[in-house]
């Protein structure tokens, strides 16, 4: 297993294991209410394994990231391309902006290489400015909204970047 250490900051980001799936569901139930069933997370954790992170500090899991790869056509053009999508990315509060979620999603594109993705794909809440930030500074571009993305309403963009 792959595991990244970030001394100056006191974290490593590492691949998941099943015995952390409790507490990015933990995570994830904190931020995002649509609650996800374990088989989910396994599920993704199994078959993208590579690309499902979690950062750990203090003994425990305090933010992750998982994806899937999918096969469709790129955001910049017409070619059927392999993507890894980016399906949830999330950091506990009071361990944020110490680059936690750069890493994470800096890991993961890197896994997403791996598995032969050409371009990372997510998508985000027209309101959340944070991760919008974060995704901008990492060079994603956004590429269109997709209206009343969310059950509440909200809309998204669909955001992307090529992977070189
Ligand atoms: C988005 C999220 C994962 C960012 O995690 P993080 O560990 O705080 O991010 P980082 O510390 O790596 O930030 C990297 C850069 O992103 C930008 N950024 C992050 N949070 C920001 C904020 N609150 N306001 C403005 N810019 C922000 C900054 O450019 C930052 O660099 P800097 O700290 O040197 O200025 C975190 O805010 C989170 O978990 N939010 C709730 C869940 C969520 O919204 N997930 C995304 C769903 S699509």
């Amino acid at each position: 297993m792959k595991i990244e250490h970030v001394e100056e900051k006191g974290y490593i980001i590492r691949e998941a294991t099943q015995s952390d799936i409790s507490e990015v569901m933990h995570i994830n139930r904190f931020f995002f209410p649509k609650n996800s069933p374990p088989y989910f997370f396994l599920q993704l954790q199994s078959n993208y394994s590579k690309a499902f992170l979690v950062a750990e500090k203090d003994g425990k899991v305090v933010g992750y990231i998982m994806c899937r790869v999918e096969y469709g056509r790129t955001s910049f053009g017409f070619r059927l391309i392999k993507k890894g999508h980016v399906v949830s990315i999330a950091v506990l509060p009071e361990y944020r902006r110490q680059g936690i979620g750069k890493n994470l999603l800096l890991n993961a594109e890197n896994a997403l290489k791996e598995y032969g993705a050409k371009e990372v794909i997510l998508e985000v809440r027209v309101s959340n400015i944070p991760a919008i930030k974060l995704y901008e500074k990492l060079g994603y571009e956004k590429i269109k909204v997709l209206k009343s993305y969310y059950s509440d309403g909200e809309d998204a963009y669909l955001m992307a970047k090529k992977l070189v």
